[in-house]
């Protein structure tokens, strides 16, 4: 499904996709990479940060959270771009399936995150963590599954 098959006229392959197509998708994947790619970071740099200081950890998960929660709210609001710029009506229903799950680990990801910020034990600070970041992935191999 995804993109609309691009008019070329030209057998010879694929072409540039429509500019508006190019700024949507560029501004989903820019927020998808801080949103999904910074909780693998910010897990990476942990065991060094907390040599730093027993407020570290707490003081750059704040920091993160700065910059997060705005790039969440643009994938949501490209996302919903994303399915008003594709015709969902001629859509396969696997097409429909996927978008529909996609959205369901979507909404997980930022419960999980919600919750892993607000976690007062080692286990749910772990559990609540781990649902947003896999959640985080499943949805970015959906939306690449979506885009065809
Ligand atoms: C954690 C949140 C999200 C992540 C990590 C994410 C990630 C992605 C990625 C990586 C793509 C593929 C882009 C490409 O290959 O060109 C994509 C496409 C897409 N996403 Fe998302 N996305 C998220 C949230 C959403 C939401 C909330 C919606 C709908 C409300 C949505 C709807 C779509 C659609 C329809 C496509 C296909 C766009 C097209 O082919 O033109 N995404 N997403």
């Amino acid at each position: 499904m995804g993109r609309a098959p691009v008019q070329t006229g030209s057998v010879n392959g694929p072409d540039l996709a429509p500019a508006i197509d190019g700024v949507r998708l560029t501004l989903h994947v820019l927020a998808a990479t801080v949103w999904v790619g910074g909780q693998f970071t910010v897990a990476g740099l942990l065991g060094t940060v907390r040599k730093l200081g027993p407020e570290a950890p707490r003081r750059v998960a704040l920091a993160f959270g700065r910059i997060q929660w705005p790039a969440y709210a643009l994938l949501v609001a490209t996302g919903i771009w994303n399915v008003l710029a594709v015709r969902v009506g001629n859509a396969s229903a696997t097409w429909q399936a996927v978008l529909w799950a996609k959205i369901a680990v979507v909404v997980l990801a930022g419960l999980g995150a919600f919750l892993h910020q607000r976690a007062r034990s080692k286990v749910g600070l772990a559990l609540w963590g781990a649902v947003a970041s896999l959640a985080s992935v499943a949805a970015l191999a959906l939306g690449v599954l979506l885009a065809g």
